[in-house]
């Protein structure tokens, strides 16, 4: 999705080109109409999305588009895409059902669209010991915080944190990085995570808590002892836990991960949230107080959310059986371009 200079390319040797959007439909369909609004002078301010039942705040907005520098890069890129024969979305029918229906309906003049995931990676990772850790703790009992491969926090943040989950009195894995030096730069590993928790907080949380770097995600998502899950809600995260069942509540951090967290807040319900608005880029401090809520309200409530998100996780895995919506995706998509390609 971010090569589309390739298909010049395509276009001079005459083959067809696919796109495949690593997000979801629903941002598909921000990211289509952004651009048009855009062409036709129109402002972003609270939004009616095609692919949205409910409006989108400006608050959840992704930054790049709010920044006349990364918009023009972004509304490129959907133009583009509109170039294609067709987008492959990293989704399933069944969980973006309103979303893929309006991508499909031929009336936002769009390429067609193959929902063809989830497109996963599960294999083992190098265990960090949390699986061994895991394993001696009651079923559903741990939350687990992770904020994927670009996710730290400042060591303020860190604290806040720290005193959220000891007030929760819930079982914990955290996912704990230290934030890479630089803008780009990726987060490294704590030689010693105590010089930036409370002190003390260690030695209080031995039974019930593991502090650990870089985890095992899929495999610890996996674990029935893992009872909810604090994310960023990246796509693959977002469609790991979908695929293992396990509640989320959301803590976005940049990228399109607010937007996410708002499709899975207001428009699936299918999680809490300790925030769906969060920016790393604003600096701001989210307080211990926020925080525990948001746990406690993962791990102690709202029946219905973790209902809903146990029925999107049958279907989901269910798409990618025989016969299922994604897998016969796949097969029109091949039937599709070998059709092309005889033209
Ligand atoms: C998402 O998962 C795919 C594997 O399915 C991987 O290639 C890609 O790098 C992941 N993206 C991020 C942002 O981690």
């Amino acid at each position: 999705m971010f090569c589309t200079s390739m298909l010049d390319v395509a276009e001079g040797f005459g083959v067809p080109s696919y796109i495949y959007f690593t997000s979801g439909a629903a941002f598909l369909g921000f990211v289509l109409r952004a651009q048009e609004l855009h062409d036709q002078s129109k402002e972003l301010a609270e939004l009616a999305i095609p692919t949205l039942k409910h409006q989108l705040p400006r608050k959840v907005i992704p930054s790049s588009f709010l920044n006349k520098e990364w918009a023009s890069v972004v509304h490129t890129m959907a133009r583009d895409f509109r170039k294609t024969k067709g987008i492959l979305v990293n989704t399933v029918k069944e969980l973006e059902s309103y979303a893929v229906d309006s991508l499909s309906s031929g009336e936002n003049n769009t390429p067609k669209v193959y929902p063809l995931g989830p497109i996963l990676n599960l294999k083992a990772e190098k265990s960090d010991g949390s699986i061994q850790w895991l394993d001696q703790q009651p079923e559903s009992s741990v939350v687990f915080l992770c904020f994927g491969s670009m996710g730290a926090f400042n060591a303020e943040q860190v604290k806040e944190i720290a005193c959220a989950l000891e007030g929760s009195g819930h079982r914990f894995l955290w996912s704990l990085r230290r934030p890479g030096q630089g803008a780009w730069a990726s987060p490294t590993e704590y030689e010693d995570v105590s010089e930036v928790l409370p002190e003390g907080f260690l030695d209080r949380m031995r039974e019930v808590g593991r502090v650990t770097g870089w985890a095992p995600q899929a495999a610890v998502l996996a674990h029935r002892s893992v009872g909810g899950f604090v994310s960023h809600c990246g796509w693959n995260s977002t469609l790991e836990s979908l695929w293992f069942g396990v509640p989320m509540a959301t803590w976005p951090m940049y990228a399109e991960q607010q937007f996410n967290a708002f499709l899975l807040v207001e428009e699936l319900q299918v999680a809490t949230e300790v925030r769906i608005d969060y920016r790393t880029e604003s600096g701001e401090i989210v307080s211990a107080e926020e925080i525990e809520r948001g746990i406690r309200s993962l791990m102690e409530e709202d029946c219905s959310r973790k209902t809903r998100m146990k029925e999107f996780s049958d279907q989901v895995k269910g798409a990618l059986m025989d016969g299922g919506s994604s897998s016969c995706s796949i097969v029109e998509f091949f039937r599709d371009v070998s059709s092309a390609g005889d033209v």
